[in-house]
């Protein structure tokens, strides 16, 4: 597969006179995608019902005559502003019960069923008027779900849509009861209707009161996006996307993805790094103009996942961004590096955002390809020579890893729902895991919580996932390979509760967790063998072979033929020294790469990233600061 280059544009935001010259200059800098039209409803729709085609179809005209193929965007992120008059109660409510207003974006609440109705409309019209349009051959679904912290909503639609879901799931508050246990606290429900959102209690709610809560708005995301698809495949056959972002785990990725035919991401290595990441001070420093050397590659494996095998970036980074704590410029060659990272993992696309910066409003400090003034901006360059670079490199297709992660958004809902040590954080532990691996020399696949066969991994982990889904359980059962599961994995039921008898109950594994503890960061508990565990270990009663422990005594990891149990989240030095045993035991050949070093094996090459500020050598090579390698694999 040919893999290409685009860009997002907002032909709404300049003078149509300056669209022919902007197309043509995207199209000599080789670009193939352009991306249009997703916050654009207010001019596409000035006043109900009254829409203004003319300046979207030039445009797309004038796009498409330079050779540009479109993704269109839904608009259904920006409502204009008459939408609030006509639809009042549409925005999402905070925790606190207060309305997120407009004058930004993201100002709906997903549950509210007559601004659904209202985004099929306008999704019926564009899908109705560009389906046959020979230069639109993409579609975007709204832009990035969950965005400014808007996948929980507390509005009285949320109430209600939410009453739906219990009386479908659990069809009798009798029944929703006992597997709440509302006996405790005296929290029974006699109706439906006496169910609140969990939101304004006096202290903490019943988390399986939560972890519905949590489930329902992640489906309520699932149903909006598919009231979309369902519109846009009646009338097109073009592929659809949507755009999700880094670190976001709110509502279900993978059942989202169901529903698309590509899975994209927006990919802002500075502003995470500056922003989201859990890092060390020196970390941050290390890295500051360049991101995190996992992070990228993490969020590639995981929507390649979600993708099923198709994922693009739509969003690239392309100079310093305007949202995080501090937007440094990034090194020169990070622009080029990032891109080629996604390719090398397969991703049919990378777009950078944005074509010119703008000089108004909110994201006037975002950087573009171009200036304000139209002159090209750093990463203009770069990418012209990724550009040239695809034309000679015909095809990086992936090749199936043989270390496997599994990756679970409920765990995510659960671990913040009762993280009962304060920093114990999903994300954080699967990443811990990553990080290692790939530090490792390893190309990894992550995989769906409910994947019913591993039969293709040599080495498979899943840490933290609260509740094992029965097809992994039955395919763990009689995967041939290695297997790492735990800490705290399958401690809990689908409703939220201990299970009994006492996990971890895994095939074949005779252990129980007798109990856990949470700790403070500096408290870490050694292990015999090296390293420590933090923030999190469990007190295993077990038959199993005990093949470490920690060194006040306790099992640290047991195991049953290749089915492995991890009784604490491991430090930096831990994880290596386990991994590294497990992936030999496995049969997998680790080659520990030097800081900030990655590597990534395409189908038909290695590729070396050097994520550092300075040169490094490796194998005989000297990869220069923020510089990208490939070689052929060795027949
Ligand atoms: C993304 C968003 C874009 C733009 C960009 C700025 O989250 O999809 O519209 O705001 O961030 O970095």
């Amino acid at each position: 597969m040919k893999r290409t280059l685009g860009v997002c544009y907002y032909p709404e935001q300049w003078p149509q006179s300056q669209w022919a010259e902007d197309a043509q200059r995207m199209a000599d800098l080789g670009l193939t995608w352009v991306r249009i039209g997703e916050f654009a409803w207010a001019r596409m729709e000035p006043t109900p019902g009254k829409f203004d085609w003319a300046w979207l179809d030039q445009a797309i005209e004038t796009l498409g005559n330079a050779g540009l193929r479109v993704v269109l965007g839904t608009p259904t992120a920006t409502p204009p502003r008459w939408m609030l008059t006509k639809h009042p109660d549409m925005l999402a409510l905070d925790q606190n019960g207060q309305p997120r207003g407009f004058g930004s974006r993201r100002h709906y609440c997903f549950s509210h069923r007559p601004y659904r109705a209202e985004c099929a409309r306008i999704v019926t019209a564009l899908a109705e008027r560009y389906c046959s349009n020979p230069h639109v051959a993409a579609w975007q679904t709204d832009n990035e779900y969950g965005c400014h912290d808007t996948t929980l909503s507390y509005s009285a639609a949320a109430t209600h849509a939410f009453r739906d879901w219990l009386a479908q799931r659990y069809q009798s508050p009798q029944a929703l009861n006992r597997a709440w246990g509302n006996v405790f606290w005296s929290m029974d429900y006699a109706s439906f209707d006496e169910i609140d959102l969990p939101n304004l209690t006096v202290t903490e709610p019943n988390p399986a009161h939560v972890m519905s809560f949590r489930r329902f708005a992640s489906d309520e995301v699932v149903s909006f996006n598919r009231a979309q698809t369902d519109i846009i495949r009646k009338h097109s056959a073009a592929p659809i996307a949507h755009n999700y972002m880094g670190q976001i785990t709110d509502f279900d990725h993978f059942a989202v993805g169901a529903d698309l035919d590509i899975a994209a991401w927006d990919a802002y290595p500075l502003g995470f790094l500056s922003d989201r990441l859990p890092a060390t001070p020196e970390h941050r420093k290390r890295f500051v103009r360049q991101g995190d050397p996992d992070f990228q590659a993490f969020h590639h494996d995981l929507y390649r996942a979600v993708g099923r095998g198709r994922w693009w970036i739509m969003e690239q980074q392309p100079g310093p961004v305007n949202w995080a704590p501090w937007n440094p410029d990034p090194l020169p060659g990070m622009a080029r590096l990032w891109a080629w990272e996604a390719f090398a993992h397969g991703a049919e696309a990378v777009c950078y955002f944005r074509w010119r910066q703008a000089s108004f409003a909110q994201e006037q400090m975002h950087a573009g390809l171009l200036r304000p003034d139209s002159v090209p901006a750093q990463a203009y360059e770069e990418t012209a020579q990724v550009a040239a670079e695809l034309a000679q490199i015909p095809d990086v297709s992936t090749a199936r890893a043989d270390a496997a992660l599994v990756f679970d958004y409920a765990s995510a809902w659960a671990w913040e729902t009762q993280p009962q040590g304060r920093d114990f954080s999903y994300f954080r532990l699967v990443f811990d895991a990553y990080k290692a691996l790939r530090k490792l020399g390893l190309n990894i696949d992550i995989l769906p919580p409910d994947t019913a066969d591993l039969s293709a991994y040599k080495l498979v982990l899943a840490p933290g996932v609260a509740t094992l889904s029965a097809p992994f359980l039955d395919a763990l059962a009689i995967h041939q390979g290695i297997a790492l599961i735990g800490p705290r994995s399958n401690s809990k039921t689908a409703e939220f509760a201990i299970p009994l008898p006492l996990p971890p109950n895994l095939p074949g594994l005779t252990a129980t967790v007798a109990r856990v503890e949470s700790l403070p960061p500096d408290v870490p508990v050694p292990l015999t063998a090296g390293g420590n565990f933090l923030h999190w270990r469990e007190k295993l009663e077990a038959t199993a072979e005990v093949i470490e422990t920690t060194e006040d005594g306790w099992p640290a990891l047991i195991r049953a033929d290749g089915l492995h149990y991890l009784a604490g989240w491991p430090d930096e030095a831990a994880f290596t020294r386990l991994l590294t045993s497990l992936c030999h035991k496995a049969g997998i050949e680790t080659d520990p790469l030097p800081e900030g070093l990655r590597r990534r094996d395409s189908a038909t090459h290695r590729f070396l990233f050097n994520y550092n500020a300075v040169p490094v050598e490796w194998g005989g090579e000297i990869i220069p600061p923020a510089g990208v390698s490939w070689q052929p694999h060795q027949a």
